[in-house]
């Protein structure tokens, strides 16, 4: 496999369980999927009744909710819980109100599966010491302007637990992200630190729930900011805390994240995603025929 990261780039991550790999994707790529995204975000859009909120402050008002649950093998949208007002009216045209669009982009939509398989990102993968990567979820994240929500310090191995642990994040700059529009945070070296906890479906497997495994929170005092232009990489340890402050500017914040785990652990069969019917593939670029396929499933 032809490496893509340099040494020092790699030395990076493994110290500080982060790394910021500018001009990684062309703007032209990113405007593609930004299109994108809009469309599917037009197409998808649950009516308000049926829709789930979705916060990331602590309050999990989608946990519970089968929308939720069963959207890893499916392109759901999921709201802002500022998208509404106090009567419960929307502020703006739905599609315009969405925290996000999950799971399933990268398996079920063409442009997306092709952002998503490059022969560079199955390079970097391969350089950070992934065996044999399998994309598990993708998520468009819009932030909004104005609405876009705080996401409170997490880590992602938290969600997506496997033995032992191996989810990477590979978080995608669509728009510029800045300390104004709610970039993203991270704790350096946080990754050697235990991880708080672990979030898993109840025994009815009809909610989630938290199990706390270690009660002192994340020291916060030293977090460094990942600011990063349209087309940037940054990828996360599923064990570094990170977090991202609510968008109050007038300028959105579009990124793309990939969750990627390594097919050599185990990925544990109470966590909230589960894909019983859509196998995981690698970073391979995908046939045209397969993609089509699932598409129409
Ligand atoms: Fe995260």
């Amino acid at each position: 496999m032809p490496r893509y990261l340099t040494e020092k780039q790699v030395t990076a991550f493994q110290r500080d369980g982060f790394l910021v790999v500018p001009d990684f994707v062309s703007e032209e790529h990113c405007l593609a999927l930004r299109e994108r995204a809009m469309q599917l975000a037009e197409q998808h859009v649950p009516s308000p009744e049926q829709a789930t909120i979705f916060t990331a402050d602590g309050k999990p008002l989608h946990a519970g909710d089968d929308y939720f649950l069963s959207s890893g093998e499916a392109i759901r949208c999921f709201f802002e819980k500022d998208a509404f007002d106090a009567a419960g009216h929307l502020r703006d045209d739905a599609h315009l109100c969405l925290n996000k669009l999950g799971h399933a982009m990268h398996d079920l939509d063409p442009v997306f599966d092709s952002f998503s398989r490059t022969p560079q990102l199955a390079a970097v993968a391969s350089d950070i010491g992934m065996i044999e990567p399998l994309l598990l979820q993708s998520m468009y994240i819009f932030k909004q302007p104005r609405i876009g929500g705080e996401v409170t310090c997490h880590t992602d191995h938290t969600y997506l637990w496997t033995e032992p642990r191996s989810v990477v994040g590979f978080w995608f700059a669509i728009d510029d992200a800045t300390t104004e529009n709610g970039c993203m945070w991270a704790l350096p070296g946080g990754h050697r630190l235990p991880v708080r906890e672990r979030s898993r479906l109840n025994e009815a497997r009809t909610s989630t729930v938290t199990d706390v495994l270690v009660a002192e929170p994340y020291p916060l005092d030293s977090l460094a900011c990942l600011e990063a232009k349209r087309g940037t990489l940054v990828l996360l340890d599923g064990a570094v805390p990170h977090l991202s402050a609510a968008n109050n500017s007038d300028k959105p914040r579009h990124a793309y994240t990939i969750h990627a785990i390594d097919g050599v652990a185990s990925y544990l069969d109470d966590n909230w995603l589960q894909r019983p019917t859509l196998p995981m593939r690698g970073f391979a670029p995908s046939t045209t025929s397969r993609v089509t396929s699932a598409t129409q499933n």
